[in-house]
C-alpha cells in the first residue's frame, strides 16, 4: 500500500479526502489544528514552519496531496505574509523536504484567474485579484518551474459538508440559514463550478490509480450556475422551505476581499483526456443530499 500525505486533514476537503483514501492507501493526514477521534494517522502541524522534516519522517509519503491552505480571503487580505508563507511558500518547502519520486498533487483554485474570464480553461493566463488567489498562485508556481518533479495541479472550485462541527462552509451556512427560517440571500450575479468534495475525491483516486500524474494542470469541476441557482437546488433537492430565498448582488456586499463576479471554470480538456464524466448541477446536489442524510 502506498503512503499518502494530506495537508488540510482538519478540513473540508482534506477530511473527506482522508476518509475516503482508507481503504486503498496508508493514510496520514495533517492539519494545524489537534484532532482527536479521527479514523485515519492523524498529526498537527504548522505549514509555517520552517522545517518539514519530522512530518516526512513519521509519514514517508509515496504522494503528497495539499489541500492545507487559509481559505478565507477576507483573512488573506489582512495577513498577507501568513497567506503567503501557508498556501503559497509551503509547496516549496515539500518539494525542498522530498526526493523527485514523491509525487505531489496540489489542490488550487479557480481564485487564480480574473473576473473578465467566463469558464477559464488551462490555457488561460492567470491574474489574481485578491491575496488569497495571488497566494495559491505562488503555490502553483514553485510545481511549474519544479525539475523532475511528477505533480498535478488541481483548480477546483468545491462544495461539501465538514466532518469538523466547529466548522461552517457555504452549503452548511445555506441549509441552516434556511432551515432557521432567516432570510438568505444568495448572489445572482456570480457564476461557478461546483463540484463536491466526494466526486473531487473520486477524480483525484482515479489519477493516482491510473498513474496519471503528468506533471500539468487540471481544472476539474463541475456544470456552469449562479451562487443563487446553486442554493435553490440544493433546498428543493433536500425538502427545505425557500421562501425565505431571495436574489442578491455581489456589488452590494462591502466589506470582504474580493471576489470575482465569473468564478467558473472549464473541465472539458481534463474530461476528454481522460475519457472522464464530471457532474452536472443535479448529481452534485444529489450528492451533497446522500452525505447529508447520513
Ligand atoms: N472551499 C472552497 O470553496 C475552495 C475552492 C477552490 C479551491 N479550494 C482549495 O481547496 C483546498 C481545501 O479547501 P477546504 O475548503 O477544505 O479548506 P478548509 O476547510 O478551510 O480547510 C483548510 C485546512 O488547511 C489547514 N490549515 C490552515 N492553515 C494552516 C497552517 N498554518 N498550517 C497547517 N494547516 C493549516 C486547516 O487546519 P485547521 O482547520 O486545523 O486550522 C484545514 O485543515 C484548499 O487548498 C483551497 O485553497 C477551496
Amino acid at each position: 500500500m502506498k503512503n499518502i500525505l494530506i495537508t488540510g486533514a482538519s478540513g473540508m476537503l482534506g477530511g473527506t479526502l482522508s476518509r475516503s483514501f482508507l481503504n486503498e492507501f496508508n493514510v496520514f493526514g495533517t492539519g494545524n489544528s489537534v484532532l482527536k477521534k479521527v479514523s485515519f494517522k492523524y498529526k498537527d502541524f504548522d505549514l509555517s514552519s520552517s522545517s518539514y522534516e519530522e512530518l516526512i519522517k513519521w509519514s514517508n509519503p509515496d504522494i503528497i496531496i495539499l489541500s492545507g491552505a487559509i481559505t478565507n480571503g477576507n483573512y488573506c487580505n489582512d495577513n498577507p505574509s501568513e497567506a503567503f508563507r501557508v498556501n503559497g511558500l509551503s509547496v516549496q518547502k515539500f518539494l525542498k523536504a522530498t526526493n523527485k519520486n514523491v509525487k505531489i498533487i496540489y489542490i488550487s483554485t479557480d481564485a487564480v484567474f480574473p473576473s473578465s474570464l467566463n469558464l477559464a480553461k488551462e490555457t488561460d493566463c492567470v491574474s489574481p485579484e485578491n491575496v488569497y488567489g495571488k497566494s495559491k498562485e505562488l503555490g502553483e508556481f514553485f510545481l511549474n518551474t519544479s525539475i523532475s518533479r511528477r505533480y498535478t495541479i488541481i483548480r477546483t472550485t468545491i462544495v461539501g459538508l465538514n466532518i469538523n462541527n466547529r466548522k461552517l462552509g457555504f452549503v452548511e451556512w445555506i441549509i441552516n440559514t434556511a432551515k432557521n427560517n432567516q432570510e438568505l440571500g444568495l448572489f445572482s450575479d456570480v457564476l461557478f463550478t461546483p463540484i463536491s468534495i466526494w466526486d473531487l475525491a473520486t477524480e483525484i483516486k482515479f489519477l493516482i490509480n491510473s498513474g496519471n500524474i503528468n506533471s500539468e494542470t487540471l481544472h476539474i469541476a463541475g456544470e456552469l450556475c449562479t451562487k443563487y441557482q446553486f442554493g435553490k437546488k440544493l433546498l428543493q433537492n433536500l425538502n427545505i422551505s425557500i421562501d425565505k430565498l431571495a436574489k442578491s448582488s455581489i456589488l452590494s456586499f462591502s466589506g470582504r476581499a474580493k471576489r470575482c463576479l465569473d468564478q467558473s471554470m472549464d473541465s472539458s480538456f481534463y474530461e476528454q483526456k481522460y475519457k472522464r464524466n464530471l457532474p452536472n448541477l443535479n448529481q452534485t446536489v444529489n450528492t451533497i443530499k446522500k452525505y447529508y442524510n447520513e
